[in-house]
């Protein structure tokens, strides 16, 4: 039988895994100039945590998860990053060695989605979460930086949205005049949203069904009852963005997926490359509640997440990769002992080397040589050893010198640059 992957779940394989590194390596690099810390929280958390933080009636908690029973623990397969960390935080008490955290994490979440482009059931996320600081400036910072990431990254036509969910006095006040709104209004409305409609009805404003669609179209806005604290936020979080010359519109129907966002809420989305529908790249916002929800004191907070897959989408095709390092060809048995040396004398200075001792005849080494993806081939065969040279051919420029064996590593080095780059 042959076996195949997990439906939405795909192998990254290594003609595709140079770009996953550059990624990583950018997002590396922003999240430590703006001063976060790598966390690394286990992939499984239990069940709990996740219907407590992300809230029990949404799609993720009704539909998404991989839970399951293990021994009388129940368990789920992480859907997001923010739970863990904010239950990491509490669990070490790590609020109380600084008055600011800030920490970002990279990797796997997993859902049980209908997977299409741009939407997997196991994907991967980069995000950073900030404990302890409640100010608006703070949010536009993250705003910024995720934009400043993307386009670094080389990701084309960004666009900002934002919202603000409010206090929980706001919550509840707007909860009221949705639902007065939307209950006389229940027989337009999907299956799934009318069953909704009691529970949590903010989760139909994010539904995409059409008929949900139009019925919200017209639907009151969240931000014609903040309270004055609220109001405050917003507009010192649009006077911040303003201020770091980030352009962002406003949205009043962005709620996003999660319950626990209050506050702030904001996407990022991209109309480049192949996303279609599934277009947004980054999502997150505040959640003063989670910490104190989840045992902590009450801490403000305020996170993102962005989806890789979705990002690399929407990159152009990246350049083909430069020609690296050093293909070694030995050619019977004592250039093979004489190239197992080398090989290694190689990598010690720093230059990529990799041995073919499978022998065969120059043409075909010299085929492999090429397709390796080497700049350099060396040649060794009876007849260099017995002059103490080796044959050093750079695949790039399609040159070729005997060059004598004492000077193999410091030309092969030369022409690959490698000594360089390992020093540097
Ligand atoms: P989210 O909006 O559910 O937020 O996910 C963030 C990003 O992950 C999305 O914008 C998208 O790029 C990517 N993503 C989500 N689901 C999938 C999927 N099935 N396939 C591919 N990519 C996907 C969160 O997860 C929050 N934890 C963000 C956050 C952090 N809020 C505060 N802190």
């Amino acid at each position: 039988m042959a076996f195949r992957a997990v439906k939405g779940m795909n192998d990254i394989l290594p003609n595709a895994s140079g770009r996953w590194q550059r990624l990583e390596a950018t997002f590396r690099r922003h999240a430590d100039l703006h001063g976060f810390e790598e966390v690394r929280v286990p992939i499984l958390e239990h069940t709990e945590l996740f219907v407590r933080s992300i809230g029990e009636v949404t799609d993720i908690v009704e539909k998404e998860m991989y839970s399951f029973v293990h021994r009388d623990e129940a368990l789920t397969l992480r859907p997001e990053g923010t739970a863990g960390v904010a239950r990491a935080l509490v669990e070490h008490k790590l609020y109380a060695t600084a008055p600011v955290t800030r920490w970002y994490y990279l990797g796997p979440m997993f859902r049980a989605e209908r997977p299409q482009r741009g939407r997997l059931r196991q994907f991967h996320q980069a995000g950073c979460e900030i404990f302890g600081d409640p100010g608006p400036a703070c949010d536009a910072e993250l705003i910024s930086m995720i934009v400043d990431l993307l386009t670094d990254l080389g990701v084309a036509e960004l666009e900002v949205a934002i919202n603000s969910l409010g206090g929980p006095g706001t919550r509840a006040r707007y909860r009221q005049a949705l639902l007065g709104y939307l209950a006389p209004r229940a027989g337009e409305l999907s299956d799934t949203a009318r069953a909704r409609l009691e529970a949590n009805p903010l989760r139909i404003l994010d539904s995409k069904h059409p008929r949900d669609v139009e019925v919200c179209a017209a639907a009151p806005s969240i931000l014609d009852v903040l309270d004055a604290e609220d109001r405050a936020h917003f507009d010192g979080l649009r006077a911040a963005l303003d201020a770091l010359g980030t352009p962002y519109a406003v949205e009043p129907r962005l709620v996003r997926g999660l319950d626990y966002y209050t506050h702030t809420s904001f996407e990022i989305r991209s109309r480049a490359g192949e996303l279609g529908s599934q277009n947004t790249l980054a999502g997150g916002g505040r959640y003063d509640a989670m910490v104190a929800e989840l045992g902590g004191p009450g801490t403000p907070a305020i996170g993102f997440a962005m989806g890789l897959e979705r990002i690399l989408l929407a990159l152009p095709e990246p350049a083909p990769s430069p020609r690296r390092g050093c293909f070694l060809a030995p050619m019977g048995q004592a250039a093979t002992s004489r190239a197992l040396g080398l090989a290694r004398e190689l990598r010690a200075a720093g230059v990529r080397a990799e041995l073919d001792a499978r022998g065969g005849s120059l043409r075909s080494l010299l085929r492999r040589a090429d397709g390796s993806g080497a700049r350099v081939c060396i040649v060794l065969g009876d007849a260099e050893l017995g002059r103490g040279v080796a044959q050093v051919k750079d695949l790039e420029l399609h040159a070729q010198e005997d060059v004598p064996l004492p000077e193999v590593v410091a030309h092969a080095a030369a022409l690959t640059g490698s000594a360089a780059e390992a020093a540097s």
